[in-house]
């Protein structure tokens, strides 16, 4: 357990206008980072800078960025370390699943496409546009929100979303194993059956009793831990926050 201080380092965070993002950079701000927080709605983002910045103090950049969008992630990227500096923690965990629960031959092609595009595409985007910077420095963090896409395995529907979550799985262990030795750690945390607009969403959680659902908490506090190097000799694997979280 290394315990670094994360007071003054640099993160970003997407997908923080809302949900679980909010959450985790409501942590982080609270340990005393800079942040650049990103989803689509600016509205939503210069909300919780407000929030933080009222809180907490601190530097914060909202920015209204589609991660789907190359050119949009460069820009980004170019402005969080002007205006910032350089990075030290990546938060991938801007996300999306289909809006209905249909099998995959009654599910609309190009909306299944656009979920992968947000979920494997997007982290895929910002990773490649931050880590560079991480490597020459020798340090880093980049956590991805994953998910064991259950209540896709369990009724053979959102085929995007369960396919898009393996293959961010599969982006993690591949950086882990080829980042060893250079100081940057890329890790999974899974969050478990946290109540969002997202699993609101979703028929297959409806029947949920509110002590099944997992509390965000969970997830925060094994991305501070992760962002301080608590898990670095973890590197590429998956962390269960709710199973850490009762084990704690
Ligand atoms: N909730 C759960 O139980 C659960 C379980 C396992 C994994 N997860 C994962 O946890 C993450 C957060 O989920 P959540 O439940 O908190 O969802 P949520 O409440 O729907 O929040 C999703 C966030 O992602 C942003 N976003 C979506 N598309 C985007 C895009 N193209 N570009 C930039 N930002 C975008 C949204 O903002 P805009 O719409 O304004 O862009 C919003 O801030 C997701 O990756 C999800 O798959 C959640």
């Amino acid at each position: 357990m290394t315990q670094d201080t994360l007071q003054g380092r640099i993160g970003v965070v997407t997908g923080a206008g809302r949900g679980i993002g909010r959450e985790i950079a409501l942590a982080l701000a609270a340990e005393g980072m800079h942040l650049a927080l990103v989803a689509r709605t600016g509205a939503a983002v210069r909300e919780v800078a407000e929030q933080i910045q009222t809180q907490y103090g601190g530097k914060v950049l909202p920015a209204s960025v589609d991660v789907r969008s190359p050119e949009a992630v460069e820009r980004f990227a170019r402005l969080v370390e002007q205006q910032l500096g350089p990075v030290d923690l990546l938060v991938n965990n801007a996300g999306r699943i289909e809006p209905a629960e249909r099998p995959f031959w009654e599910a609309d092609a190009a909306e299944m496409w656009d979920v992968v595009e947000t979920n494997l595409r997007g982290p895929l985007l910002l990773t490649r546009a931050l880590i560079a910077p991480m490597v020459q420095r020798g340090h880093g963090h980049v956590v991805n929100i994953a998910s064991l896409a259950r209540g896709a395995s369990r009724t053979g529907t959102y085929t995007g979303y369960a396919v898009s979550k393996r293959a961010l799985t599969v982006l993690t262990e591949s950086l882990g194993a080829a980042l060893e030795g250079t100081g940057v750690v890329v890790i999974d945390v899974l969050p478990g059956r946290v109540r969002t607009a997202m699993s609101e969403s979703m028929p297959v959680w409806k029947d949920l009793k509110p002590e099944d659902w997992d509390a965000a908490e969970a997830t925060t506090n094994v991305v501070v831990a992760v962002a301080r190097g608590d898990y670095d000799d973890q590197a590429g694997s998956l962390l269960d926050a709710p199973a850490l979280h009762r084990r704690s």
